[in-house]
C-alpha cells in the first residue's frame, strides 16, 4: 500500500455534566488525512488546508504528525518515509474539537498504512498525546468518540478504562458554532480546582441519570440530567448570549443544551431530527439577534467513528 486516506468526525465532549468523561461523535464535519509513502525516511507535512496557515508545518510540532511519530516509535519503525496532507473542515478553537479529529485521522491512517498492527482501542493513547500537544491535557473525551464512535464514557484515566453505552436511535444532536474562538487551554485554565460537596453530589446524580436515561431511552430522564453545576457556570461567561441561546434550544424542542467541549460551540440533544432542526434554527436566530453569525450541524450519533476512505 502506497497511500491511505482517513476521515475522523467532530465530537461533542463533556455532554453537559460529564466533564472529561463523556463524549460522542457526530456524522459531519470532520478532518481528513492523506498519507503518501516516499523513498526518503521521515514524516513531512506537504499541505494543510482549512487552517488559515495557523497550524505548525513541522512534524514534531503538529498534533497530526506527533501521534504518527509516537506510533512509529512504539512499533520500533525508524525508516518509514511519508508525506502528509491534512484537510481541516472545521474551525480551530470551535469546541468541535478540530485538533482531536486531525490526530485521530492521522493515527488511523498511519496504522492502516502499516497494515493495522494495532486495534482501534490500542490507538487511543497515541491520539491522546495529540490532545496534550493541542490543549496541554491528554483527555480522551474527544479522541475516544472520534476514534471509536458511539457515546463514550471514560470511567478512569489511570489506568485508562473507556467504554461505550447504547443510545436511542432517534437521539439527534444539534451543534451550533458561533463565529467566535475560545482556546481550550484558556478554557481549562479558568476552571476552579476545588468543588463543593453539594455540587459534587448534584453532578454525580446527573451523570448517573444521563447514563441511565440514554441506556433506557428515557427522554425525560435525559432531559432532567443534562445539568452541569460545575463547569458550565464558569465557562458560559466566555460565550455571548449563552443563557438566551440555551433557552431558545429548550423552548424549541431540545431535551437539553450546554457547551460543546470547551466552547464556544453549543450543542443540544433532541428526540427526533425535526426537534433538533427546530432547536438549531432557534439557536442560530438568537445568536444572529446579537450580531453573531453561526453554523448549524444536525446529526445522529456517529456509531462508527473514524473511517479509512481508500
Ligand atoms: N473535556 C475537554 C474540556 C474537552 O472541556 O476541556 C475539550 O477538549
Amino acid at each position: 500500500m502506497n497511500s491511505v486516506k482517513a476521515f475522523a468526525p467532530a465530537t461533542v465532549a463533556n455532554v453537559s455534566c460529564g466533564f472529561d468523561i463523556f463524549g460522542f461523535a457526530i456524522q459531519e464535519p470532520g478532518d481528513t488525512v492523506e498519507l503518501f509513502k516516499r523513498d526518503e525516511p521521515g514524516i513531512v507535512i506537504t499541505d494543510i488546508t482549512g487552517d488559515e496557515g495557523r497550524l505548525p508545518r513541522q512534524a514534531e510540532k503538529n498534533s497530526v504528525t506527533v501521534v504518527m511519530l509516537a506510533l512509529l516509535k512504539h512499533l520500533g519503525i525508524s525508516d518509514l518515509g511519508c508525506e502528509v496532507v491534512l484537510r481541516k473542515n472545521m474551525p480551530l478553537g470551535s469546541g468541535m474539537v478540530s485538533s482531536a479529529a486531525s490526530a485521530v485521522a492521522g493515527v488511523v491512517a498511519m496504522n492502516e498504512l502499516l497494515g493495522n498492527p494495532l486495534s482501534r482501542k490500542e490507538l487511543l493513547p497515541f491520539a491522546m498525546e495529540g490532545e496534550r500537544i493541542a490543549s496541554g491535557s491528554a483527555h480522551a473525551d474527544n479522541v475516544g468518540p472520534s476514534l471509536l464512535g458511539g457515546f463514550v464514557v471514560i470511567r478512569s484515566y489511570n489506568p485508562l478504562d473507556i467504554f461505550t453505552i447504547p443510545v436511542p436511535d432517534d437521539l439527534y444532536c444539534t451543534l451550533v458554532h458561533p463565529d467566535i474562538e475560545i482556546n481550550t487551554k484558556d478554557a481549562r485554565f479558568i476552571l476552579r480546582n476545588e468543588v463543593s460537596l453539594k455540587n459534587t453530589i448534584a453532578q454525580m446524580g446527573n451523570v448517573a441519570g444521563l447514563v441511565a436515561g440514554l441506556m433506557k431511552a428515557d427522554y425525560d430522564l435525559i432531559s432532567r440530567s443534562m445539568v452541569d453545576v460545575i463547569i458550565e457556570p464558569v465557562r458560559s461567561i466566555l460565550i455571548p448570549e449563552f443563557k438566551e441561546v440555551k433557552q431558545a434550544a429548550i423552548s424549541n424542542g431540545a431535551l437539553g443544551c450546554s457547551i460543546s467541549g470547551a466552547g464556544p460551540s453549543m450543542f443540544a440533544l433532541s428526540r427526533g431530527m425535526e426537534n433538533a432542526q427546530n432547536a438549531g434554527k432557534a439557536m442560530q436566530e438568537r445568536f444572529a439577534s446579537a450580531g453573531i453569525e453561526s453554523a448549524v450541524h444536525v446529526s445522529g450519533i456517529n456509531q462508527g467513528g473514524a473511517v479509512v476512505l481508500q
